[in-house]
């Protein structure tokens, strides 16, 4: 804990100083111009980079990367312009699923040349074409936050079916307990406890919860109920 004569505010201060100089922040704003620039052209970028916006660059490290595998297969729901997509290229198969045509159309163009990329346009909450028990890892960020639960319900309800027995999902989801879902009217009624419960009445164990990074919505990962039987989950590194 800082002591009462911590030097910490003096050395803020001073890095402060050091960094309005003005060659430092036309450095800075060129970088910024840059970013923006190529951000400009990936359709929801402007909800934030995962590159560099902090809480999105925690979940690309901790809900994303550590699953992505070259032998496994992946869906992502509502893939938009691809923000997430291009973490996600590296598995050997990679469904993206997305109800909109024009969206995933957008995809589409972006990812062409991915010739391991699946699109599928779905009736909203199922993965037609996709084999059952055949997807390791599902992801989504930015789709369910707009889902209300009968729609979440029979999604999980289909995951059950394509999940493989050992794999994962992540998904994040509007939370109304905090406030900025609540100002939200774009975002749907969800909070932590009905998520927590659709996913385990879907027959699935939960994993974890991330109920803080976020501002306006949580993340909650998790898994067939019968895998955990003894075994570390895929891609979990964290538990013994
Ligand atoms: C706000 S965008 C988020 C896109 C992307 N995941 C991101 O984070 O940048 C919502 C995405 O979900 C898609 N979508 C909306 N309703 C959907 C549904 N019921 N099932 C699948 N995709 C859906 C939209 O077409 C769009 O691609």
């Amino acid at each position: 804990m800082p002591e009462r004569d911590t030097p910490l505010h003096r050395h803020m201060f001073a890095r402060f100083q050091r960094e309005r100089a003005w060659w430092r922040r036309l450095g800075r704003a060129w970088g910024a111009f840059r970013r923006e620039w190529a951000a400009a052209g990936v359709y929801g970028m402007r909800w934030g980079d995962p590159e560099t916006v902090p809480p999105l660059v925690w979940v690309r490290d901790h809900f994303l990367l550590p699953y992505v595998h070259p032998e496994r297969v992946a869906v992502e729901i509502g893939p938009g312009g691809g923000r997430w997509t291009s973490y996600l290229l590296p598995f050997r198969r990679l469904y993206l699923v997305d109800y909109v045509p024009e969206v995933l159309a957008e995809a589409r163009r972006r990812f062409r040349r991915s010739t391991h990329v699946v699109f599928i346009l779905n009736h909203g909450d199922d993965f037609p074409g996709i084999p059952a028990a055949s997807v390791d890892f599902v992801f989504s960020f930015g789709t369910f936050v707009h889902l209300e639960l009968p729609i979440i319900a029979a999604y999980l309800a289909n995951l059950a079916t394509i999940l493989a027995p050992q794999g994962q999902a992540v998904l994040q989801y509007a939370d109304q307990t905090k406030i900025m879902a609540q100002n939200n009217p774009g975002f749907a009624a969800t909070t932590p406890e009905q998520m927590r419960h659709a996913v385990t009445a879907a027959g699935f164990e939960v994993l974890e919860e991330d109920l803080t990074t976020l501002w306006h919505s949580s993340v909650i990962r998790f898994r067939p109920a019968h895998a955990g039987e003894g075994r570390p989950a895929q891609g979990d590194t964290r538990r013994p």
